[in-house]
């Protein structure tokens, strides 16, 4: 894709809205359209590796290098520290299985491997009982700048490593359960959005500089270069506000938010839940 051409981020979007704009498209992917599960997915130790031909291996080993190479002073030091932790290696795609092994012994979360882009409920179904739903298919050679679709660089290589911390993790499973709560589309909206600038597109300071925590940036060559440069408005992290401002799919943010840690998502997130009745 041309690089003057607007493209939606890297990342999962659950808005209606947003799905119109792709349905606008003139040839929307299939891999793009919620799918709706009728039954049980493998989780867990019942993962298995898929046969990948060496051409996966090769497009992991590209994005992996390309988007390692930018992280050091960029993303946030629990995002690194989980990519040790989970022992992420540069020329091959990673198990499922191991990595849930991993995150279930650090943190009480597993994986489900599901097969694409999931209808909200289900998504947040998985995470409300700590399971991340995952991929396991990457993207093809000639969408190694961009894919429209959901795959699994982005899911565990953005994703994945910032599910070792706890306080996040724990956030992570409490926003799922409230957002299963909630029905208001107004809220639902509202719920999105602090999504949006949490998980997929969060930034985070810390006494060594401001850094990057939200996957659809980490996954993102464009993003991770973008979202610090002094074209970006950063604003200082508070739910309510953050709940209110729309965001760009199809564009570099041009808005984002910093948070002072991950205790403060957890924190703030619970104390906003409660104060909206999300928490009953
Ligand atoms: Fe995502």
């Amino acid at each position: 894709m041309a690089d003057e051409t607007p493209i939606p981020n890297e990342s999962e979007d659950f808005s209606k809205s947003a799905y119109a704009k792709y349905a606008e498209q003139e040839d929307i992917d299939p891999r793009c359209i919620p799918i709706k599960l009728d039954g049980d997915v493998p989780e867990h130790e019942a993962i298995t590796y898929p046969d990948y031909p060496a051409h996966d291996h090769e497009t992991w080993k590209t994005l992996y290098s390309r988007q390692a190479g930018q992280l050091p002073g960029r993303a946030c030091e629990e995002y690194l520290e989980g990519m040790r932790l989970l022992g992420l290696q540069p020329d091959h795609l990673p198990a499922l299985r191991d990595i849930s092994l991993t995150l279930d012994e650090m943190v009480g979360w597993r994986i489900a491997r599901i097969p694409g882009l999931l209808d909200t409920n289900d998504f947040f179904s998985f995470m409300a009982r700590a399971h991340f739903p995952s991929t396991d298919y990457i993207r093809q050679p000639h969408e190694l700048e961009y894919t429209p679709a959901p795959d699994c660089f982005h899911d565990i290589f953005g994703h994945m490593p910032t599910l070792t911390n706890p306080f996040f993790s724990s956030f992570f499973q409490y926003f799922a359960q409230t957002f299963l709560r909630v029905s208001d589309p107004k809220e639902i909206r509202q719920l999105e959005r602090f999504y949006w600038f949490t998980v997929e597109f969060g930034l985070i300071n810390t006494p060594e500089g401001r850094r990057i925590y939200g996957a659809g940036i980490l996954s993102s060559p464009k993003e991770v270069l973008h979202s610090l440069s002094d074209a970006v408005e950063v604003i200082d992290f508070t739910p309510e506000r953050l709940g209110t401002q729309e965001y760009e799919v199809w564009h570099l943010q041009p808005i984002l938010f910093a948070i002072e840690s991950f205790e403060q998502l957890e924190s703030e997130f619970r104390a906003w839940a409660q104060f909206k009745g999300w928490d009953r």
